[in-house]
């Protein structure tokens, strides 16, 4: 698929098609009057017939508008024009090249960017644009004996800006929406994968294809004998009842100086959690393929990063294994000791996330980080809390988690913070260890959870993302949706910004 942007008259476009939008009730929208206009009325005499009523996603495909030099016309329909917010704005560009491509225009011209887009620059409609076409255009079949190809699909988009003057900024936005795009799409097909296909190995060998195809990313991987030198035993206990080897990534991008302190993301990267001995029940449970999306956005982030060429040095680590129960599982009541030090009862073998997250979090310690965040599907009670629409952000350095939530709302990507107060760390006693993996009670649990990693994080700023609700969609749509990539790389976009203009 490709992007480019140019400014024009939708009259005088040589297209396949031009794409203009209709409000509610029946009224054109500037681009779509001119081509009303230069038709001699074509287009208001089928609105006034009643061939659409202008409600959002409606589509109506025309052929041979008079006096119109593109081969076809596509009216989409926008809702009420005072009530576009993100959501209808993605929806009237996912119905129109969804159209589109099932309908033989290989190119189009799209105009919807023109449509006002409450709080929204046009910036953030091009950029958008991108990001939700390529969504649209992306197909689950990657395993699939059988691919439902398309005779004529939509290849070539021309996102129009009113003025010249406005080229810079639409290319500069194209820019990052292919690059947003491009780490989407990677973290999505990552987690579709299936968990006997996506192993640690797999995720692995992905990295190091990563670094491969960019030259400032380097990729190494610690094997379970090094893992065990460096004393990662609460990583190691999760990974006991499991045939497949861990495999901890690590993944250096160096976009900044040499000296200047990096942002380091952990992703969770569990291919597969049964639960282990302390077995889940088997509905959805093949949805637990999904517990690996941390880390599949740590990589599609760093793609992204990599694509933008992004003057700023991040470091993935992504701590992987299954979490199986077998003979050598680890069992309820089990003590292990972590990279920290700290001694950990293992109460229940399905809080196995926090496990991996702790010693991979200590050996963060070693790279002196600006900040840590970490990304996980870490707790089923974050989707009682938050539902599928926000992620929840947690953290030990507030200005950290208001740069967490910006990026959130600036992307669309949203997160929404849980308070990791003294009174919930209380809820971490064990008689025998240091600490216990879960809470006591069923109470707050993302934010135990929250509480147990901030044991292990205390020597930097550092901020967690609960992705429990927001990583995939279950039911008939089920997939990945390869959030948090958007979050995280307008995270480091901003950051970069902030460097390059505090140093003028
Ligand atoms: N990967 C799960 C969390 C999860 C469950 C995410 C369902 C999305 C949907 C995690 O490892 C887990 O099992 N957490 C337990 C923790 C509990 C034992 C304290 C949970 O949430 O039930
Ligand atoms: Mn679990
Ligand atoms: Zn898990």
């Amino acid at each position: 698929m490709e992007f480019s942007v140019k400014s024009g008259s939708p009259v005088k476009q040589r297209s396949a098609c031009v794409v203009v939008g209709v409000f509610e009730p029946r009224r054109l929208s500037p681009a779509a009057e001119s081509l009303d206009e230069a038709s001699g009325g074509h287009l208001s005499a089928l609105l006034r017939r009643g061939d659409i009523e202008g409600h959002i996603g409606q589509t109506l495909l025309l052929h041979h508008v008079p006096k119109v030099l593109a081969e076809r016309v596509l009216l989409v329909g926008c809702g009420k024009e005072r009530e576009v917010g993100d959501k209808e704005y993605q929806r009237i560009v996912s119905a129109a090249v969804t159209h589109l491509n099932d309908t033989g225009s290989m190119e189009c011209a799209d105009y919807l960017t023109e449509i006002s887009v409450k709080g929204r620059d046009l910036h953030w409609k091009v950029r958008n644009t991108v990001e939700v076409t390529r969504g649209a255009l992306h197909r689950t079949d990657q395993l699939k004996s059988q691919k439902d190809d398309l005779r004529r699909p939509l290849r070539k988009l021309t996102l129009m800006v009113p003025k010249r003057s406005d080229l810079p900024n639409g290319e500069a936005a194209v820019r990052e929406g292919e690059a947003i795009a491009e780490g989407v799409m990677l973290a999505k097909s990552l987690g579709d994968l299936p968990g006997n296909i996506c192993t640690p190995t797999y995720l692995a060998k992905q990295a190091r294809a990563m670094a491969k195809k960019y030259t400032p990313l380097k990729v190494s991987v610690l094997e379970k004998a090094q893992m065990e030198k460096l004393g990662m035993g609460a990583l190691l206990s999760v990974s006991a009842g499991s045939s497949e080897a861990p495999k901890f990534i690590i993944a250096e991008y160096k976009g900044g100086k040499t000296k200047e302190k990096p942002i380091v993301l952990v992703g969770k990267g569990i291919t597969f959690d049964t639960g282990g001995i302390s077995i889940k029940p088997s509905a959805t449970m093949d949805e637990m393929k999904y517990d690996m999306c941390g880390a599949a956005s740590v990589l599609g982030t760093l793609t992204a990063c990599a694509e933008l060429q992004l003057k700023c040095n991040v470091i993935g680590l992504v701590p992987s294994c299954d979490n199986m129960p077998s003979g050598e599982a680890t069992k309820p009541g089990d003590i292990v000791t972590s990279m920290s030090g700290q001694t950990i009862e293992v109460l229940n073998t399905d809080a196995e996330g926090r496990l991996i997250l702790c010693d991979a979090l200590t050996y963060s310690e070693r790279f002196d980080p600006d900040v840590v965040v970490d990304i996980a599907t870490l707790t089923g009670a974050c989707i009682v809390a938050l539902g599928h629409h926000a992620s929840a952000v947690m953290g030990n350095h507030p200005p950290l988690v208001h740069e967490l939530l910006n990026a959130g709302k600036t992307s669309g990507d949203r997160a929404w913070e849980l308070p990791l107060w003294n009174e919930y760390d209380e809820q971490l006693k064990s008689n025998f260890a240091d600490i216990p993996n879960i809470g006591s009670g069923r109470d707050a649990g993302s934010i135990t959870a929250g509480c147990f990693l901030a044991r292990f994080t205390k020597k930097y700023h550092w901020a967690h993302l609960d992705i429990a609700g927001t990583a995939w969609v279950s039911g008939a749509k089920k997939g990945a949706t390869g959030r948090p990539v958007p979050l995280l790389t307008q995270f480091l976009i901003d950051r970069c910004k902030t460097k390059s203009t505090s140093k003028k």
